[in-house]
């Protein structure tokens, strides 16, 4: 029975008794209807302020809403013991005060209409306001700037701050229905139960910092112990099966998948943790695209998403700050579990939620992907992959759909979309990089800027190799694009092309722009003979991500990547030359874009010397 009904049974009973009574010809005198409501206004009064104390003193905040119950129920009593009780207050109060004159009286008539009156437009005006602030409307469109979704988090936290004056505006948040489950299950899925071996115990000091790593894989008694110590059900206290890690009111809206690689005893594939029972649903294969290049090499992989009603049920507009800030507790507890076993484990910065909610198999809505993991022991076959790029990243197209609620605004306005696939439709994939033999003292001594060069064209197979060398992981700033104006490249036509992760060409413009590059760069002849000019922007709001210091981090950053094309040149017995004077506005249209949101921050020319 929904706690509503519980609620109002006494009521009920008490006006089935009234009603009976009544059609027996034997309804009570006011005088014992006074009485009798007083007494079950005594009786909610008291249940009010018993669940209040007890339950909420003792932090069980899930059942905080039989309080709130009680309270209308209260409220409504009051009114009873009003409607009874009122004329006698007001016999009492005019006996105490002087008889009124008949001009007096009117007067005191007229203040109190004058005083409803604004009563109830107060009221109106309330209500009205409130009408409007239930949800935010904002919108941005997906892309590279990061406007639109920054301004979308900074409206949300104001939204959802709250304040003395909110907690009274706001209506309490009461839900009349039964709240979502508190587990997830997969009924028909073949389920493999986890043991739970202490393994080697550590001390908290030592996992804070994560000692050695382990050169074999975790075995499955050993993963059942890290899901335990990470998520599990560690003790049940009234009516919850309270978690390892804590929740804003008990909630629980946190899930675990984990694709596995590499565990003993445990075939590869896609499985969920059933923290209740305390073993996993197997869910298929290991999904190829999590939404984030790098992850093939873990052992494995832990998802953790957010069943977003679990707590929006009761902590509504709030409810996505909850929910991010429990994940939070149970990654730390995912780290010192993983340390303790003896496992690196790293987090994905970035990720396409939307791509790692697919590979789940879950809506990303309703259950929303909040972060990705990595456990590695040392036993991994490739190094461990630097974090993709900021610049692989856009901000989700906000849905054309029906209106996304405040969370799912808030989720969606934090989430990320992966740009490049790899080579997309229509890139330019590129020829296997070939290694340089060539030393690197002697390539550091060897190298000059070259400004003369020769009218033959450079191999594709160079240029793949010196781009393969420029693309490196980034050291102090992911802002970065890089784009070529190619002159005389054997195998690829001349245009404006724009480098893609995956090791690709995108074209830009076709056509000979030989003679723009130069005049964009004051009109050098080091840039108008060059068989290659490479050009590094960066999106100015990616860049300064970080704040101002993104701009010096920007250009130390394209110095690094132009020092490897100048190396990586001469490496091949190819010649190159740093440019820095170049008008700005010119640059931006030669790769066709705003110069006023994409900042070109430097040019490098690239060719056979001439002797
Ligand atoms: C950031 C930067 C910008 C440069 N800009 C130009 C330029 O616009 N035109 C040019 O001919 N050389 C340019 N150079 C090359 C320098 O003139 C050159 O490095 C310097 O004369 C030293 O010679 P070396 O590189 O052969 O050792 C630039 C070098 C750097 C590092």
């Amino acid at each position: 029975m929904s706690k509503l009904v519980w609620v109002l049974l006494p009521l009920a009973a008490y006006a089935l008794y009234v009603a009976v009574s009544a059609w027996r010809g034997r309804a009570p005198s006011r005088v014992a209807l006074n009485v009798q409501t007083s007494l079950l206004l005594l009786v909610y009064l008291l249940a009010t302020a018993g669940l209040g104390v007890f339950w909420v003193a003792n932090q069980q905040l899930p059942v905080f809403d039989w309080h709130y119950l009680f309270g209308y129920g209260t409220l409504l009593l009051v009114s009873v013991h009003l409607l009874f009780n009122l004329p006698q207050v007001l016999r009492g109060l005019r006996r105490a005060s002087p008889p009124a004159t008949g001009n007096v009286r009117r007067a005191r008539t007229t203040l109190a209409r004058a005083l409803a009156i604004v009563a109830a437009l107060g009221l109106a005006f309330f209500l009205g306001v409130r009408h409007g602030a239930s949800e935010l409307a904002v919108r941005w469109d997906g892309g590279a700037s990061t406007a639109g979704p920054v301004d979308a988090v900074v409206r949300y936290h104001a939204f959802s701050s709250e304040s003395r004056r909110r907690q009274f505006e706001r209506a309490p948040g009461v839900d009349w229905g039964a709240p979502p489950p508190a587990f997830k299950r997969y009924p028909a899925a073949p389920h493999r139960p986890l043991a739970r071996d202490g393994g080697r115990e550590r001390s908290l000091d030592e996992a804070l910092r994560a000692p050695a790593e382990r050169r074999v894989p975790l075995t499955l008694a050993e993963l059942g112990e890290l899901l335990y110590l990470s998520a599990g059900v560690t003790a049940r206290r009234g009516g919850l099966a309270l978690r390892a890690a804590p929740s804003s009111g008990a909630l629980f809206p946190s899930e675990l998948y984990l694709i596995v690689r590499r565990v003993e005893g445990l075939p590869a594939g896609l499985y969920h943790y059933d923290a209740e029972r305390h073993r996993l649903a197997a869910l298929g294969a290991p999904p190829q695209d999590l939404g984030t290049p790098g992850l093939e090499d873990a052992d494995a992989v832990v998802v953790l998403t957010a069943v977003f009603r679990r707590t929006g049920y009761k902590y509504r507009d709030r409810a996505y700050r909850y929910a991010v800030a429990d994940a939070g507790h149970l990654l730390e507890n995912l780290r010192l579990a993983g340390h303790r076993a003896g496992m690196a484990v790293t987090f994905a910065g970035r990720f396409d939620e939307a791509r790692s909610a697919a590979a789940l198999g879950v809506d990303g809505v309703e259950e929303g992907v909040l972060a990705v993991a990595a456990l590695h022991s040392a036993t991994g076959a490739a190094p461990r992959p630097a974090a993709p790029p900021r610049g692989w990243f856009a901000a989700p197209p906000f849905p054309a759909g029906p209106a996304v609620g405040v969370t799912g605004m808030a989720h969606l306005a934090t989430s990320l979309r992966w740009t490049p696939d790899g080579v997309g439709d229509g890139d330019i994939a590129l020829p296997a990089p070939v290694p340089a033999a060539a030393g690197v003292a002697d390539t550091l001594v060897k190298r000059r800027s070259q400004r003369r060069f020769l009218d033959r064209p450079v191999p594709l197979a160079a240029l793949s190799s010196l781009l393969a060398d420029v693309a490196q992981p980034p050291q102090l700033s992911d802002a970065l694009r890089l784009y070529l104006v190619v002159n005389r490249v054997a195998g690829l036509g001349p245009g404006v092309y724009r480098y893609r992760p995956g090791h690709a060409l995108q074209r830009v413009r076709d056509g000979d722009f030989a003679a723009a590059a130069r005049s964009a760069a004051l009109s050098q002849d080091v840039i108008g003979e060059a068989a290659v000019v490479l050009l590094l922007s960066a999106e100015r709001g990616a860049l300064l991500a970080e704040g101002a210091r993104g701009y010096r981090h920007g250009y130390l950053e394209a110095g690094m990547l132009g020092q490897r094309w100048l190396l990586g040149a001469v490496a091949r017995g190819l010649a190159a030359c740093p440019v820095g004077g170049f008008y700005d506005d010119e640059a931006a249209a030669l790769i066709g874009v705003d110069g006023r949101r994409e900042w070109v921050l430097h040019f490098a020319a690239l060719g056979w010397p001439a002797p």
